[in-house]
């Protein structure tokens, strides 16, 4: 038996972990700005939706409970403009990495096919590929790709990790592409409630989509918008033919999100107000670090989405990352997220107001 682990590259964050030490050796504490994971409070309404459910002897189903399907399918026509969305258009999945990863699997693709992502890229869609035993292939522009063997092509806007959007325009053209060449879009909008210089698009908004679903799926999480990372909870919406063929190989599968989940979803989906709220903290923080690191002598280029700056000084990210630490403040290096990103680092809003006031001082000092 081969190890199916030995299809994976090292797991990048343990690259980072001497780095770490470093920077926890600071007298007044790491400032961990590496992993973008949430750390502010799960909103009341949603824990209180969670507290109600906790009664829940029986097993969940992975299609989820219909109130579940009419929040999905009720958020994605108010928040993206999706129209005509119907259950058949949308699955639940127990958070957006365990999709992303066993997509092309369960899709069935092998050797022979290819799975196409961004030259930058959450380095997840490449784990799928390799996973499945297909082929990978990091793209600048999508609608240049040798169509051949392309079964399916990742977008993801906002960009992980360097904030970029696609425009409208953009959009329309790989999704019109796609279709001409039998290509299926996975599109990763995790981050599109969390535009600031730009006001990011989904792919099933009908100037991208022409009003039809066909060979799109968009994908969408709870972690960030709702500080929902620990409840595992996302979704797809899009291509009803796709998502019933995934359905039927989860059931199978036991991929089901627990139905406390389920229900904290519903509140979490069903309400705007947290999401605006955890919007003003990200941007405080946001506008403190750019400055910050701005005088610190870095160049921030796109950022102008997602919880992520995109910095550089133009030295090799790991020099970044080796000065930083020393100051206590823990950076991911570009280069986690393909070699085009040697020369940047990904500095995460995700800390909070007392951290960030603390790597603020230190970036000035
Ligand atoms: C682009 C992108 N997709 C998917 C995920 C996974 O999110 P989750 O599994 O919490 O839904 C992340 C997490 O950082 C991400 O950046």
């Amino acid at each position: 038996m081969s190890a199916v682990s030995g299809r994976l590259p090292v797991f990048p964050w343990d690259r980072l972990e001497s780095y770490k030490t470093t920077a926890a050796a600071h007298p007044d504490g790491i400032v961990d700005l590496s992993v973008g994971t949430p750390v502010d409070p799960v909103p009341e309404v949603i824990r209180r939706a969670l507290t109600e459910a906790a009664d829940s002897p029986g097993y969940p189903t992975v299609w989820g409970t219909p109130a579940l399907r009419d929040a999905i399918t009720g958020w994605c026509a108010r928040r993206l403009g999706a129209r005509g969305l119907e259950h058949r258009n949308v699955l639940p999945v127990v958070g957006s990495k365990e999709l992303v990863a066993w997509l092309p699997t369960q899709l069935g693709l092998g050797p022979g096919d290819r799975v196409a992502f961004p030259r930058l890229a959450y380095p997840t869609y490449e784990v799928g590929a390799r996973l499945a035993g297909a082929e990978y292939v990091a793209y600048d522009e999508p609608t240049e790709l040798d169509p051949a063997g392309l079964r399916l092509l990742w977008l993801n806007s906002p960009s992980n990790p360097t904030g970029r959007v696609l425009g409208k325009d953009e959009l329309r053209a790989v999704v019109a592409w796609a279709r001409e060449h039998g290509v299926l879009v996975f599109s990763d909008e995790c981050y599109v409630e969390l535009g600031w210089e730009s006001d990011p698009v989904s792919v099933l908004h009908p100037d991208v989509c022409g009003g039809s679903y066909e060979g799109i799926v968009a994908v969408h999480s709870l972690s960030k918008r709702s500080n929902l990372a620990g409840y595992r909870a996302a979704f797809a919406a899009g291509d009803a033919g796709v998502l019933g063929e995934l359905l039927q190989i989860r059931k199978h599968g036991g991929m089901m999100t627990p139905a406390p989940v389920q229900a904290a979803v519903v509140a979490a989906l069903g309400d705007d107000d947290h999401v605006a709220e955890q919007r003003e903290r990200y941007m405080a923080r946001r506008t403190a670090l750019r400055a910050a690191l701005e005088s610190a002598g870095f160049r921030i280029e796109h950022s102008e989405a997602s919880l992520y700056l995109w910095a550089t000084r133009d030295e090799s990210c790991w020099d970044t990352v080796g000065d930083l630490c020393k100051r206590g403040i823990l950076v991911a290096p570009g280069d986690f997220y393909g070699p085009a990103g040697d020369r940047f680092v990904r500095v995460a809003l995700t800390a909070t107001d007392e951290r960030v006031g603390a790597a603020v001082r230190r970036l000035e000092s």
